[in-house]
């Protein structure tokens, strides 16, 4: 194994007891303004979703988490710069990972980076460089938070050789930072590339990496992998989800017993038809549910591609999509659409379409 892809551990050992709370555990009821809009807009409108300073909120394809009575939205830091043929320009990070925390999930505070990248020409985490879909949960056990991402090293650009496209992973004993880098890797085995990804945390606290596995002749699917008990690692408890073929941007909400996976097609930057997948059980078999999107555009998700989804505190069974809205000409400008879910009494699931909406008109 090489030395950047081993994983340094030494300060993992210094555990700093801390509160925590997320979306499975310790959940709080915050005060939700319920008459603040979340704004989406018209399909081809890229929406500035601005920051208590007034500035660009640049936090993309991340997720949400919910921490001590607080909800932390943490993202990539794009540029405003367009997409040259490698795709390393404005996709590609100079900064690092962003967080934004707010109490009512429309006014965001910004934290800071809480995962730089460095100019050291050695560093793997040298910029540009990407860390797409950056996910983070909390283990209780080990009283950390844990982050995980699709990782491509300097300059950015996507390749199938190793070190490019692997399974980068961080740690922190804050929710603020600042994550230890801890190294990236290929779980199951060096020959399957890694590409989008995301985590999720089940109820009794286990935790699992699904990702888009590309062979070298080619092929992709969706696999899911358990993680080890402090979720450093991937163990070796795997499964394809066959049904998955050629399905990327996973995002995993559980409603009830049901696992609902949520995924795009494969097409880039250009927007597709979603796709969603069901189980009763976490590693599968899944089955093939439909298209969620309804109505106009459907056929594009809405001019969108899927990125997270998750749990509002004090709202019972209320869920949000996080979906992206990708700006081509300027990264820095794509924009943020949030959708309530819902699951029908067919236990589909659906996220229809609204330019507009409060919590509270869900009510
Ligand atoms: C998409 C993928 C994104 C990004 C993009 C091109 O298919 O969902 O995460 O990798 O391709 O770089």
């Amino acid at each position: 194994m090489k030395k950047n892809r081993a994983f340094l551990s030494t300060s993992m050992l210094l555990c700093i007891v801390f509160v925590l709370g997320t979306t499975n555990l310790h959940a709080q009821q915050v005060p939700i303004k319920d008459t603040l809009q979340f704004k989406n807009g018209n399909f081809d409108e890229f929406l500035e979703w601005k920051d208590t300073r007034g500035e660009l909120i640049n936090a993309h394809d991340g997720g949400v988490i919910f921490v001590n009575g607080k909800y932390y939205w943490y993202g990539l830091a794009l540029r405003a710069l367009g997409q040259d043929k490698g795709e390393n320009n404005g996709a590609a990070t100079t900064i690092g990972i962003n967080l934004y925390s707010s109490s009512n999930l429309l006014e965001w505070n910004y934290e800071g980076v809480i995962l730089s990248t460095s100019q050291n020409v050695i560093s793997p985490l040298r910029a540009p460089m990407r860390l797409e879909r950056p996910k983070i949960i909390c283990n209780i056990k080990i009283k950390k938070f844990v982050m995980w991402f699709h990782y491509v090293g300097y300059p950015g650009t996507h390749g199938q050789q190793i070190g490019l496209a692997e399974a980068g992973v961080a740690v922190s004993d804050n929710i603020k930072g600042p994550f230890e880098y801890l190294g990236h890797y290929r779980p199951i085995n060096d020959s399957g590339a890694v590409k989008d990804c995301t985590l999720f945390m089940d109820n009794d606290t286990t935790a699992y990496f699904v990702f888009d596995r590309k062979m070298p002749e080619g092929s992709r699917c969706l696999h899911i992998v358990k993680l080890t008990d402090d979720f450093l690692h991937a163990t070796d408890k795997w499964a394809k989800i066959d049904v998955a073929n050629r399905w990327e941007a996973p995002a995993i909400i559980k409603q009830g017993d049901i696992y609902f996976l949520i995924t795009s097609d494969v097409s880039g930057w250009k927007a597709n038809a979603a796709k969603t997948f069901k189980s009763t059980n976490i590693m599968g078999p899944y089955i093939e549910v439909g298209n969620p999107c309804i109505g106009e555009q459907n056929q594009n998700t809405y001019n969108t591609q899927c990125t997270y989804a998750f749990n509002v505190i004090g709202k019972k069974n209320l869920s949000i999509i996080m979906l992206e809205r990708h700006n081509t000409t300027n990264f820095f400008k794509c924009s943020y659409v949030w959708l309530p879910i819902e699951v029908n009494n067919s236990k589909e699931l659906l996220f229809p379409y609204r330019k507009e909406w409060s919590l509270s008109s869900l009510y």
